[in-house]
């Protein structure tokens, strides 16, 4: 079905089409192509880290960043219940056990309480913290804190949080590593892809290593012949040259995009604020979301919920539920730790509302009507 206001949609009125054509008339169109190390370069000045690193997802991404801080089987990971499969499949995939928490009611992150029973009970080797829909975490300086108090080691999962801000420093530069999904619908997009951040240059090369099969004797002052000696199990994750040219385009549109994504989610907020039985993701205090997107949480039940997003979306307004709790599904519920109650409301009350950077200030004023009208009825 063809929406009237689509959830997401990438802007591409910058140099996307020069940067491709110049990728396909030079002729290289696999890893590492200049456009591919100026995009790493530029995303990670963006967010003010030393190293960039580009792959192929932001799965790919997280499972990379497993690796190059050393997970191995026997660690544990704290993870949120309030996120994509990823973060959980990221830490199996690197042979480690995932403690899957549940998450704090109003941001959707982390709970800095319950990480703090967990780092008290447990051996912890890392903890991600995902900054749901481009909010920061609250209380993210006392998660820091912890991290560095029980020896954990801290992924910052940035997906959907390009250029959000905690205490004035970009949400990307708090952890030992932090990771970016760039697939279309989000802040930066490419089509699939997403990128490995951190400033420890150890970490940096070791993410390099994993992403490139492993295969470390590939300088040009290594023997021609080692190119295909293996020195661990690797993956073939690096991002292609014409997704890195579209990449680049793209940090260059950023701060246009940015802007435009807050002026959406700030007027959200107004013309919400004022609808009963309405509640928006709250603002940590300190921080400033980038506003990926913008969901709504309903004093409904369950089943007028699902028919209210059904009738929306039959008025060409698109709908995406929340994620469903990590903590609750059949393939990770034995990772559950404690209650995943807050997630399961999340669950059962939500509705994420079209939220392009496209939006006009009609198009939020028209949605918000059409809900108001719905919550009426
Ligand atoms: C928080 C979070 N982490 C990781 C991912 C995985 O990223 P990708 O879809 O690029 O593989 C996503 C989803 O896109 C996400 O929202």
């Amino acid at each position: 079905m063809a929406y009237k206001y689509c959830l997401n949609e990438p802007t591409l009125d910058g140099n996307e089409i020069k940067y491709v054509t110049d990728v396909l008339q030079k002729g290289w169109l696999s890893a590492g192509g200049e456009y591919t190390k100026r995009f790493e370069q530029a995303f990670a000045s963006l967010i003010g880290v030393k190293h960039g690193l580009a792959v192929q997802s932001g799965t790919a991404a997280l499972h990379t960043a497993m690796l190059a801080m050393g997970i191995k089987p026997g660690d544990k990971v704290v993870v949120p219940n309030y996120t994509c499969g990823a973060c959980v499949t990221s830490v199996l995939q690197a042979g480690a056990e995932p403690v899957v928490i549940d998450v704090e009611p109003n941001t959707f992150g982390m709970d800095v309480r319950i990480l703090e029973e967990v780092l008290k009970s447990q051996t912890i080797k890392a903890v991600m913290v995902v900054h749901v829909y481009g909010f920061p975490v609250r209380d993210f300086d006392k998660i820091v804190e912890l991290c560095k108090q029980y020896h954990a080691l801290l992924l910052e999962d940035a997906s959907e949080a390009h250029g959000a801000t905690y205490q004035g420093r970009n949400i990307g530069t708090f952890g030992d590593m932090a990771v970016f999904s760039v697939r279309s619908e989000k802040m930066i997009g490419v089509g699939e892809g997403g990128l490995v951040l951190t400033d420890h240059t150890e970490f940096y090369d070791r993410a390099r290593f994993f992403a490139s099969r492993a295969a470390p004797h590939r300088s040009e002052k290594d023997p021609w012949w080692h190119k295909y000696i293996y020195t661990d199990v690797g993956m073939n994750y690096l991002l292609p040259h014409l997704l890195g040219a579209v990449g680049l385009a793209q940090v260059e549109k950023f701060p246009e995009i940015l802007k435009r994504k807050r002026t959406v989610g700030y007027l959200y907020k107004e013309l919400f604020s004022s609808v009963p039985g309405i509640r928006l993701q709250e603002i940590a205090p300190s921080s400033e979301p980038c506003f990926w997107l913008n969901c709504i949480l309903l004093e409904r039940s369950e089943e007028e919920v699902r028919r209210m997003g059904t009738e929306l979306m039959m008025r060409g307004i698109e709908i995406r539920p929340a994620f469903w709790p990590l903590g609750d599904l059949p393939a990770f519920k034995r990772y559950a730790s404690g209650s995943q109650e807050q997630a399961k409301e999340l669950f059962r009350r939500m509705m994420v509302l079209p939220s392009s950077a496209k939006l006009t200030a009609e198009g939020v004023k028209e949605i918000v009507k059409e809900v108001r009208l719905l919550m009426e009825n």
